[in-house]
């Protein structure tokens, strides 16, 4: 199955993202054809300087690399390294209703949030068809959020279709939301625009740093918790081993463990898993060529898968 996905470059990583989606696109490779991309295009809606969207778009084909997506395996690209993306949207955008964009609750949020009413963000459910359909996608793994974007993409190839006859394969949403709700140092769901992330990259004093800042309540150390209804249990079972999460778990029960201890402990684990990924990632930023070569070839069979696609909607439409 051809398994797609795109990726929006906006910083570092954290476990939330890890957990939410990365882990998943991770284990997809094995046994698909799968394309993964970093939507600098997307970006242009929200990030306005050239050298930071660079250095964005670095950092997430690194980070994936540096955590076991494997260049041989999977096509990991940039989304503007392939220009047709830009075409297809144009032909998309040529069939796609004012309503569908209309209802779309993303862009009402992020006007909302502050960002400018412009054009490309209005449209940007129609670039996202594009890179969809662009490569003939079976299956998108995607977080809940995104759902709506998914519809619309289908609604659009249908469309298409329907005017000018088979063209688009329909592609099938993977939504990945089930799989684990990570919460930030506050509680609240990790991420970057709440300001309660852990980085996968940071380094282990970093780490313990803002491990320590988990919110728990005031109990002392000879007090019963409840693993249940907490803010650090939850992140302590995604690390501990089996037998410690057991054991902490009776602890909180009992009585006799301090939030403290779980705290050091659970900075510890977070450390250790991602302890080689930050080795591999060091070496990657200390030889930019390497990454480079695998950006230009995974741009190479991208671009010859979309060419191919492209081809048959230019046809399909009579332009060229
Ligand atoms: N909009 C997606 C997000 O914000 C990123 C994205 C762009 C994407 N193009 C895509 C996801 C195509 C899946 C398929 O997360």
């Amino acid at each position: 199955m051809r398994v797609l996905s795109g990726i929006q470059p906006s910083g570092a990583l954290h476990i939330g993202n890890y957990f939410g989606a990365i882990r998943q696109y991770l284990d997809l490779q094995r046994g698909n054809d799968a394309f993964y991309f970093v939507a600098d295009f997307h970006a242009l809606t929200s990030v306005r300087d050239a050298a930071k969207l660079r250095g964005y778009v670095f950092d997430v084909v690194v980070d994936l690399l540096a955590l076991g997506l494997d260049p041989e395996v999977a096509t990991l690209f940039v989304q503007s390294d392939v220009p047709e993306t830009t075409e297809l949207a144009w032909l998309l955008t040529s069939v796609t209703p004012m309503g569908w964009l209309e209802k779309c609750v993303s862009y009402k949020d992020k006007v909302q949030q502050g960002l400018p009413a412009e054009h490309g963000l209005f449209a940007y459910p129609v670039l996202q068809a594009a890179d969809i359909l662009l490569y003939d996608a079976d299956v998108v793994p995607v977080g809940q959020d995104q759902k709506q974007h998914l519809e619309i993409t289908r609604d659009i190839a249908e469309r298409f279709n329907h005017v000018y006859g088979e063209t688009f394969k329909l592609p099938k949403p993977l939504i990945l939301d089930a799989v684990a709700v990570v919460p930030g140092l506050d509680g609240r769901k990790m991420s970057k625009s709440y300001g309660n992330t852990i980085e996968i990259f940071d380094d282990p004093k970093a780490i313990l740093k803002k491990c320590k800042k988990i919110v728990t309540d005031s109990k002392a150390v000879e007090e019963p918790k409840d693993p249940d209804n907490d803010h650090l249990f939850p992140l302590w079972k995604l690390f501990a081993p089996e037998a410690e999460v057991a054991e902490v778990a009776q602890r909180y029960r009992n009585g006799g463990i301090g939030y403290g201890e779980v705290k050091v402990r659970l900075a510890e684990h977070i450390s250790k898993r991602f302890a080689e990924a930050r080795e591999r990632r060091a070496d990657l930023v200390a030889h930019p060529e390497r990454v480079e070569e695998v950006r230009l070839a995974a741009a190479e069979r991208a671009r010859k898968a979309a060419r191919v696609v492209l081809e048959r909607a230019r046809a399909a439409c009579g332009v060229g």
